[in-house]
């Protein structure tokens, strides 16, 4: 557990408020309406789900890539198909976000078709959380797979330089009264993200989530920052890793095998590399009753034996579905310091800043 402050103390935004606020510091960056309407869509997605680690608290890092030219607010992504079912976007160094709702755009409506879709995409950036994603093709009543490339973080089993990314799996699928499958994991025992966010906030970090730079486990985030995370099942993790580098990098033409910049490194562009696939579920069998099945699924896995001392078994996604009920009730809470940090970029452009409105 972080000393993370109850969630309850700190004030809240509504996530309209959030969406215009972020919106606004990227139209005043240079990145089209159409674009910015785009990422800020996809952060506060990220922040309803709970996944503040890739929510709009990203923005101070993106926007200092953009100021330093490393990351083209202005490019907007290039489709091209390669087959019936299989097409390429070159990112074209533009927002991670812009690239992968093209792909699984198309991908959905290839498969509505062929039943599948696939699409590669290189040249782009981080595109933060990789469930909303799988969002977009449930909403269009898909199956997905999204996987990711990322920065040098972990190191391979029995390795200890950084040398593969945290760089998450994620799938999801429609049900039909229950909730949806979305399993969205980084392959280590926690996220980075997690760490930024301990920095950010000063506070404390499990033991067992990262090692040093002399190989000591550590409590102290800035301490993890300069060692390695460590892979989450140990040569499965790694394992993982490496297969979203296979996927997302070696195949697409993107940057792979240690190669991918840092987000937070605004010296040279990411090349990150994508893989994103949908999958009509109706293909042998209705809808109502692929649907069906997943409810009964779900029903299974959440009613299960419980073990002793648990409360409730949750489906994976499920706990930010319902976190995702409750904030956009009652907004979503950040830090002042992170409010902060925000302002001084909507300070930067002019844009309005963020102020408590409830
Ligand atoms: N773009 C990038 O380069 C990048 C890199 C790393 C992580 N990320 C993002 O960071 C986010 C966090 O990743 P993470 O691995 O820390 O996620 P996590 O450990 O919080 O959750 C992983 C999965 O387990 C499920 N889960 C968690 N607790 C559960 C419980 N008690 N019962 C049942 N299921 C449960 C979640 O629904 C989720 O599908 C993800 O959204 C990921 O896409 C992005």
């Amino acid at each position: 557990m972080t000393t993370e402050a109850p969630n309850a103390t700190l004030p809240r935004f509504s996530h309209n408020r959030v969406h215009d606020f972020v919106r606004g510091i990227l139209i005043g960056n240079n990145v089209p309406e159409d674009s910015a309407e785009t990422v800020a869509r996809c952060l506060v997605a990220a922040d309803l789900r709970g996944i503040d680690t890739h929510g709009v608290n990203r923005i101070p890092s993106y926007m200092e890539r953009v100021r330093q030219g490393v990351l083209d607010p202005r490019a907007i992504p290039e489709l091209t198909a390669a087959t019936p079912v299989v097409a390429q976007v070159d990112g074209k160094n533009s927002f991670g976000f812009l690239g992968a709702t093209m792909a699984i755009h198309h991908a959905v409506e290839v498969a509505k078709t062929y039943g599948i879709g696939m699409v590669s995409v290189k040249h782009s950036n981080h595109f933060g959380m990789s469930a909303w994603i799988c969002q977009r093709a449930i909403e269009s009543d898909m199956m997905s797979l999204v996987f990711t490339n990322s920065s040098p973080a972990l190191p391979v089993f029995g390795g200890k330089e950084k040398l593969m990314g945290v760089s998450p799996i994620a799938c999801g699928a429609p049900a039909g009264s229950t909730k949806p499958f979305i399993l969205d994991m980084a392959p280590s025992v926690a996220a980075r993200g997690k760490i930024y966010k301990a920095k950010r906030r000063d506070e404390k970090i499990p033991l067992d989530w990262a090692l040093d730079k002399d190989g000591r486990p550590t409590d102290d985030p800035s301490a993890a920052l300069e060692g390695v995370m460590l892979p989450m099942g140990g040569p499965k993790g790694s394992a993982l890793s490496i297969m979203m580098d296979v996927f997302s990098g070696v195949l697409s033409g993107s940057a792979f095998a240690g190669w991918v910049t840092n987000p937070y490194d605004p010296s040279r562009p990411a090349n990150v590399g994508h893989f994103i696939v949908a999958i009509k579920p109706d293909l042998f069998m209705s809808l109502e009753e692929f649907k069906s099945r997943m409810d009964y699924l779900y029903q299974k896995v959440v009613g299960s034996e419980k073990a002793a001392g648990v409360e409730r078994i949750y489906y994976p996604g499920e706990i930010e579905v319902d976190r995702e009920e409750e904030r956009r009730i009652n907004g979503i809470p950040y830090t002042l310091g992170e409010v902060e940090a925000l302002n001084v970029e909507a300070d930067k452009v002019g844009a309005a800043r963020l102020e408590p409105d409830m």
